[in-house]
């Protein structure tokens, strides 16, 4: 069955980057002057997935408001004849069909997957975490898609990290079985650098069969008292196989401040318009 849907888990608290998070979605915050959303929504468009739901929570109308029309600022736009602006602002309210599910309590992603059980039914579907940007040749997504189309069981996107960092993600044990293809033997979240099985961390992508509601509904609160997804995984384990991908791209991990400092400058001096300004600016910076 083809992947269609796509669950965007937007409801944390983004406690790694208050204040600016208090009153705010973390995924609002610009990288240049587009939203960090936009560019995984982009993502997903460009892999082609055709529908997307937002696990939001509360204090984040900002990210309906964002995708959807805004009558007066265009109405504006049209007046002045701005018509690139204009261009350029209602081409984001025609970019996906979007609904949007509250997750009343921030009780973990697992929980926030769960939320959607009804508007996924039983279909495999992906899942993009908003604060991970991937740049890449090819979307990360659509390289996931062509292994889940290999296999038909869930995936998830690997990262290789330092030894150093594993206890900041879930790390999985796995064999090696083609190019950059990983089959899961099981995982661990967030393992001291001596507990770890491996350097693979799980980051924010993945597809997953709809065999894992079941499995969420009965996992209790692991790590941080919240339902984990990836024990949920885990579990999936013992009844299909999970595979995992070495995507081919470069993540930012937007949702902590060094990581998004490093994604602004990059994707700054990336730009046509005023890349090579702020490459000239940056020269000039005492260190
Ligand atoms: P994180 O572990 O990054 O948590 O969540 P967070 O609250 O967003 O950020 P920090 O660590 O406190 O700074 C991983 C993903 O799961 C979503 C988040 O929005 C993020 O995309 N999530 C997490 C939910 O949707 N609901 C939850 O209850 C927890």
């Amino acid at each position: 069955m083809k992947v269609r849907k796509a669950v965007f888990p937007v409801a944390g608290l983004g406690t790694r980057f208050l204040p600016a998070t208090k009153a705010q979605p973390k995924v609002m915050l610009p990288l240049v002057d587009k939203p960090i959303i936009h560019y995984v929504v982009d993502e997903a468009v460009a892999s082609g997935v055709e529908d997307i739901i937002f696990v939001t929570g509360r204090g984040q109308v900002a990210i309906e408001n964002y995708f959807d029309i805004s009558f007066e600022l265009e109405q504006f736009l049209r007046s002045k004849n701005k018509t690139d602006e204009l261009e350029q602002v209602s081409g984001i309210s025609n970019l996906i069909n979007s609904c949007y599910v509250r997750q009343k309590e921030a009780l973990g992603l697992g929980h926030a997957i769960m939320q959607v059980r009804h508007l996924i039914g039983n279909e495999p579907f992906a899942v993009f975490l908003g604060d991970d940007v991937i740049d890449s040749e090819e979307p990360c997504m659509q390289q996931m898609l062509a292994i889940y189309e290999r296999y038909k069981c869930s995936v998830v996107a690997l990262e290789r990290v330092e030894k150093s960092q594993t206890s900041s993600y879930g790390i999985v044990e796995a064999k090696e079985i083609d190019s950059r293809l990983f089959k899961l033997d099981g995982m661990v979240e967030k393992p001291d650098p001596e507990d770890a099985p491996s350097d693979l961390a799980i980051i924010g992508r993945y597809i997953l069969t709809p065999e894992i509601f079941d499995i969420l509904e009965r996992t209790e609160p692991g790590k941080g008292g919240e339902i984990q997804l990836t024990d949920a995984i885990c579990a999936l384990l013992q009844r299909q196989a999970v595979y995992g991908y070495l995507f081919d791209g470069i993540r930012h991990d937007t949702g902590d401040k060094l990581g998004f400092l490093k994604a602004t400058v990059e994707f700054a001096l990336a730009r046509d318009d005023i890349g090579s300004q702020f490459r000239d600016y940056l020269k000039t910076v005492k260190l």
